[in-house]
């Protein structure tokens, strides 16, 4: 049956809003001439100053191992706000230019870090800042522990807020180890100079307006909650779809796979969102504990299920967008006989009385036919048809797709009458787009991120507990792909879907979303 759009007059009504400005603070960015700090960092704080949000008494240094002056720092800085951040005003850039500073060194080498003492007091005088030191460590994840420890020794790491010159917090990207194993020996050495409440895991996932949605749209309204367990669902899918390759981070990714850049953080963060209990709160670690409970209800994989519930492939060459593209072996920097994954899919079933035998199903990939990040809910289907005798004795099912990207919004697939005959009708899709309705482009997902940082709110960060269970229940799978028990598939680039994802589906009678559907 076709299914037909209609679009809802939605309006914004009262909005309600609530944002704190960054108190003082003084950033200092390691790997600040590198990829992250250029197209992510420097354009997401520049536009939170242009908002009014950053603070007069702000300075960011930048460290990193290239050799620059402050002035060559700045101009790479204004390269990087031309291209990503060209809504901003040059009087707004050239404000926030002049509040940066760059020191060059080994990461390695506990002198640079008493050099980076001596410079970041001198420019919080020169600033007046009076407030936190925030260290984002922008570093290939190897040197996280180095810079840590580092930190530490140089007295850089005090939580003491009385002394709020030293007073630190840690930002440390994704991916948090490799394995469990490396997870906790990474914990560790961030634990010997930080505790927990200065630690500030990204996943840059949940500074997307449309995944801080899932909370809103499950807790700010009554008519959810009733249906949202295994009396009302039938399944959820998680997509999160990319049409790129791996373009030019081979030699990160190649160590890495989708199941621990994507699945590990991002997959299991959405999940947990969509299907924890409600926090009593929205204080951090309330928020924090019902994920944590979430994640540890996962079950754990059965060794004989390994190849229908959970699935790797790798893609090989084929056409995006009527573009020839070559295989995941052929690109830059891959190895010719890499084994790494570069899709991943998984049945998983959450042990708790809301949740019992509902299958979530998850997948990612690069490479596939369109971008497309959605969570889909699936209702069940209304227990008996009253239309069976114009042959329709199954009903399509309700379906409530929260689209976190590139369209974002919220869809609600639902039957209605159409005007005509007397028993006719056809499945509506109902559309709410942020677009539509807010006429604003998303924000960064860093620029979030950033700002709940300097403020010191941790809602969006992965607190440790979480990512430990995370890495538990996936260490079995890392293992059995280690031993090589679980085939690699491969896929043409462009895919929408190939059979050995549909296998991960087809054994409850289900079928994958196409990427395009509405
Ligand atoms: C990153 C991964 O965390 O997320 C990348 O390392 C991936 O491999 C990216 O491409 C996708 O992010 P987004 O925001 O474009 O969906």
């Amino acid at each position: 049956m076709a299914v037909q759009d209609i679009q809802p007059s939605v309006a914004a009504l009262d909005i309600v809003c609530a944002e704190t400005a960054a108190p003082p603070t003084a950033l200092v960015v390691f790997g600040a001439s590198g990829d992250l700090a250029n197209r992510k960092l420097l354009p997401s704080l520049v536009q939170i100053q242009q908002r009014g949000l950053l603070n007069e008494h702000f300075c960011l240094l930048g460290c990193g191992r290239r050799e620059y002056s402050d002035e060559q720092f700045r101009q790479i800085a204004r390269e990087a706000l031309a291209e990503h951040a060209a809504n901003v005003p040059t009087s707004v850039a050239k404000a926030f230019i002049d509040r940066l500073y760059y020191l060059s060194g080994d990461y390695a080498d506990p002198a640079f870090y008493d050099r980076i003492k001596d410079r970041l007091a001198e420019i919080r005088q020169k600033h007046g800042v009076d407030g936190c030191n925030i260290f984002y460590l922008a570093v290939p994840p190897l040197l996280y522990g180095d810079v840590a420890e580092c930190l530490g020794q140089a007295g850089l790491s005090q939580k003491d807020a009385c002394d709020c010159q030293r007073c630190a917090r840690l930002v440390v990207e994704k991916p948090f180890g490799r394995d469990r194993r490396t997870a906790a020996e990474l914990n560790d050495i961030l634990y010997k100079w930080f505790d927990e409440s200065q630690i500030y895991r990204i996943d840059h996932y949940l500074g997307k307006e449309t995944v801080q949605n899932i909370m809103i749209l499950r807790f700010a309204n009554a008519i959810f909650e009733p249906v949202w367990n295994r009396n009302h669902i039938d399944n959820v899918q998680v997509t999160i779809a990319e049409t790129l390759g791996v373009e030019h981070r081979a030699s990160y990714y190649d160590k890495s796979g989708a199941l621990r850049d994507m699945f590990q953080n991002h997959m299991l963060q959405m999940m947990s969102l969509v299907a924890m209990e409600p926090p009593i709160s929205f204080h951090a670690d309330h928020i924090r504990d019902e994920k944590a409970k979430l994640l540890r209800s996962i079950r754990p994989f059965q060794p004989d299920s390994w190849n229908s519930c959970f699935m790797r492939a790798q893609y090989g060459p084929g056409l995006i967008n009527g573009r020839e593209v070559p295989g995941y072996r052929a690109e830059r920097g891959v190895a010719p006989d890499s084994t790494t994954e570069t899709f991943v899919a998984a049945r998983l079933f959450v042990d708790n009385w809301r949740w019992k035998d509902v299958p979530f199903y998850l997948r990612t990939g690069k490479r596939l036919a369109r971008k497309n990040t959605e969570i889909a809910v699936t209702f069940r289907q209304v227990p008996h048809s009253l239309f069976s005798s114009v042959g329709l004795d199954e009903m399509p099912a309700n379906v409530l797709v929260l689209k976190i990207q590139p369209e974002e919004g919220i869809s609600m697939r639902f039957q209605a009458k159409r005007p005509g005959s007397k028993i006719c009708m056809g499945t509506l899709n109902m559309n709410f787009s942020y677009q539509d309705v807010f006429g604003v482009e998303m924000p960064e997902s860093y620029q979030r991120l950033l700002l709940d940082c300097m403020v010191g709110d941790q809602t969006l960060f992965a607190r440790f507990d979480s990512v430990q269970i995370a890495w538990e229940l996936l260490q079995p799978v890392l293992d059995a792909w280690q031993r090589g028990q679980v085939p690699l598939a491969e896929y043409p680039a462009g895919s929408d879907t190939f059979a050995e994802a549909d296998a991960v589906v087809a054994m409850d009678g289900c079928q994958w979303r196409r990427l395009s559907e509405k």
